[in-house]
């Protein structure tokens, strides 16, 4: 009698107990609880010749966006392919979705874990892996429409099926759909109130509707649920410290920083990103950061000749230029030169994001603020490429105002701080924003009432 999954795929070579293992370490990743890699290496240990098991613990490393897996990446994949003769067209498949992305062809990745998904509806893992590649390549439609396809498929009955409903709120939600996004992201918590990406999908929404005390009421009323344990907490946190961030509220923002998002000293990449998100944002209010700059560009520094992906060496070269390493951002800005040039998924977004994202943000640390907004102006539209989401990008848009109060260039700082509160009217930055510009336009009036603003909040 073939094993099957909980959703009904055929599993080669694994008994009823390895299987219960798979869907153990399955479970972690779609609540981002625990350690997934972990688990199904047990999988593993049972029994060397469990295909899908390998090939998991290819796909979970591979979300993590480190060349420092590859290696091992490469070394389950490799036992994958010798399984292969045996395996069924299903698991065949993943297999060439994680070989693909493995060799940095994160289209062609998306793209077969899609034609599987259209036989396959309720294969989980596909699904999700497959969402994780939308975001890592900045693919909002297919963020919600990978799950939307497969959704019908899918029932309260369906093992997992909260995941399903948080990927969709997280996909809907980037698409601007903040409706629908937060009320799928809260029937998913209502299943699993565990679920960490749909709790951060509601943390999205939240976010970019500039409810701030209804983010903060959201991440402290289910703090437990989200943070212990979980490998995706530093992220939720960073999410939580844009709220205060938003309510002027910098000190507490310094204290998340230094009690929670700070961990990235932990050198986990994922959570480094979020440190120099956060750094940067600060660092753009003109506060003293103390060490905390050069703290992070050390950690940094070892990923420095990664070339990896360019969404990662934007956060690194934050840090690079916020402690004032010029050792480090020159050599980032060779390495990602080179990684431009090369072929993959990864050299377009250096060649059309991440480069010139990483020139501007040296120009702006050098106080060549016209350099960093003519690097930035139009950029802010198509960095979608490199990935991430629409709330971590705004870091693109934030930093060009600045640039261009700096620069003295008031009149087009005038119609980008207009941008800005037209999209977000609660946040104190954004109106303190409209009062620099309109001084700097001699508009006197204008700033009052801005500043007015910026104090009602
Ligand atoms: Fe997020």
């Amino acid at each position: 009698m073939p094993t099957v999954d909980a959703r009904g795929h055929l599993l080669t070579n694994a008994s009823t107990a390895e299987c219960a293992v798979f869907e153990e370490a399955l479970a972690e990743f779609q609540t981002y609880t625990g350690d997934p890699v972990a688990t199904i290496e047990r999988a593993i240990e049972a029994r060397p010749d469990f295909l899908m098991a390998h090939v998991m613990r290819a796909q979970l490393m591979l979300t993590g966006t480190e060349k420092v897996l590859e290696a091992e990446v490469v070394r389950s994949l490799d036992a994958a392919d010798r399984l292969a003769k045996d395996a069924t067209d299903r698991e065949r498949r993943h297999l060439g979705a994680a070989r693909a992305w493995a060799d940095g062809d994160f289209e062609l990745a998306s793209r077969r874990l899609f034609d599987l998904t259209i036989d396959h509806p309720r294969d989980a893992l596909a699904l999700q892996v497959g969402h994780l590649c939308d975001f890592y390549t900045g693919n909002a439609g297919l963020l919600r429409d990978r799950i939307a396809g497969a959704l019908p498929a899918w029932d309260e009955g369906v093992p997992g099926y909260h995941a399903l409903l948080g990927m969709h709120a997280f996909g809907l939600e980037e698409n601007g759909d903040y409706r629908r996004a937060e009320e799928s992201g809260r029937q998913a918590v209502d299943l699993n109130p565990k679920d960490a990406w749909a709790i951060h999908a509601v943390a999205h929404v939240l976010e970019m509707e500039g409810r701030q005390q209804d983010g903060i009421d959201w991440m402290a009323t289910r703090v437990a649920d989200w943070s212990e344990n979980s490998f995706f907490a530093v992220h939720n946190w960073w999410h939580w410290a844009l709220y205060h961030l938003d309510l002027g509220e910098a000190d507490k923002v310094l204290q998340f920083y230094d009690d929670r998002i700070r961990t990235a000293r932990s050198a986990v990449v994922l959570d480094m990103v979020d440190a120099s998100a956060m750094l940067w944002r600060l660092n753009l209010l003109g506060l003293d950061l103390g060490g905390r700059w050069e703290e992070l560009a050390e950690a940094w520094a070892p990923h420095v000749e990664d070339g990896y992906y360019a969404f990662n060496d934007a956060h690194a070269m934050m840090a690079f230029v916020g402690a004032r390493r010029d050792d480090l951002v020159t050599a980032l800005l060779v390495r990602l030169e080179v990684a431009a040039a090369g072929t993959g998924t990864n050299a377009m977004m250096s060649r059309d994001v991440g480069l010139p994202l990483a020139r501007a943000l040296s120009s702006f640390g050098a106080g060549r603020y016209e350099d960093a907004v003519d690097g930035l102006l139009g950029l802010r539209y198509v960095a979608n490429r490199f990935g991430g989401s629409n709330a971590q990008r705004d870091l693109l848009g934030w930093t060009l105002v600045e640039a261009a109060l700096r620069a003295e260039m008031f009149a087009l700082a005038e119609t980008l701080t207009n941008q800005r509160v037209a999209q977000k009217s609660s946040s104190l930055q954004n109106w303190q924003l409209v009062a620099r510009a309109s001084i700097g336009r001699g508009n006197d009036r204008a700033a009052a009432t801005a500043q007015d603003r910026a104090k009602g909040i």
